[in-house]
């Protein structure tokens, strides 16, 4: 399977950076990687950078989206919306929607379940805050987050899903768990998907880390048994260092 490395771009970015960050990737050599490329831009930049990205052999992102085709919800944009901007994948549940803006599990469920009904790819975030991680709750969090998003949805195939641990207290702190805690969350990861959906989808299943993957620990952590990618949020703004973590995807990847 290939590995997955995505850019989130949070809040940040313009057209002329993001058209200059695809084109430094397609110098460097973006075509010829076999990973799968994702760029999650702001909304905003998504249909005004959709030649270079194709160009450049990266596909794009929506960092949300909402539940419904169309209605009076301001603010939101819907799934169809997204692929007319030129998005092939979506984010779903991560940890700044959770945690900064509020939403649910259900709410999380709702949008992964609409993405993917409408043909988009969707990458569902999960992971436990420091003190849920402290007061030893990581296992029944992430667990309830995933059974959550995945009971019953016939809609998800490991061609469409992928899943990306991210513990909350890693993200954008310079804090990263351990590449053999992050091993044994990502092979917990598939046994609970196992017991919801299968061995089949299980096995197929790309789970990225995420959490402060940066240059210098990347590849101790892609090479990792049962991490098949890194969501990738501060290092992911420039192209140089991308492009670094693109290249710790262990050999034959
Ligand atoms: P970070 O963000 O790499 O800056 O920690 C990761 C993410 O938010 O997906």
């Amino acid at each position: 399977m290939n590995f997955i490395i995505g850019a989130n771009w949070k809040m940040y970015g313009t057209v002329p950076k993001a058209s200059d960050f695809l084109e430094e990737l397609l110098a460097l050599g973006s075509r010829s990687v076999r990973s799968d490329l994702v760029l999650f831009a702001p909304f905003t930049l998504l249909p005004l950078i959709g030649e270079t990205a194709a160009a450049a052999g990266i596909e794009l992102g929506g960092q949300d989206l909402f539940w419904e085709d169309e209605g009076a919800f301001t603010g939101e944009v819907s799934p169809g919306m997204l692929r007319e901007a030129g998005a092939t994948w979506f984010l779903a549940g991560h940890s700044e929607r959770r945690h900064v803006i509020g939403e649910s599990d259900g709410t999380v469920r709702k949008k992964l379940s609409k993405g993917l009904q409408r043909g988009l790819k969707g990458i569902l975030c999960v992971g436990e805050l420091l003190e849920e991680r402290e007061a030893g709750r990581t296992e029944e969090v992430v667990k309830g987050q995933i059974r959550s998003a995945l009971e019953g949805l016939e809609t998800a195939s490991a061609e469409n899903l992928v899943i990306a641990y991210e513990p909350v207290w890693a993200i954008g702190t310079g804090l990263t768990a351990t590449p053999g805690e992050a091993q044994r969350m990502h092979s917990l990861i598939r046994e609970w998907v196992e017991g919801i959906r299968g061995v089949a989808f299980a096995s197929g299943l790309r789970i990225q880390y995420g959490g402060s993957v940066k240059p210098d620990n990347a590849g101790d952590i892609l090479s990792r048994p049962s991490v098949n990618g890194a969501l990738v949020g501060g290092a992911s703004l420039r192209s140089d260092s991308f492009w670094a973590i693109v290249r710790s995807v262990p050999d034959g990847e």
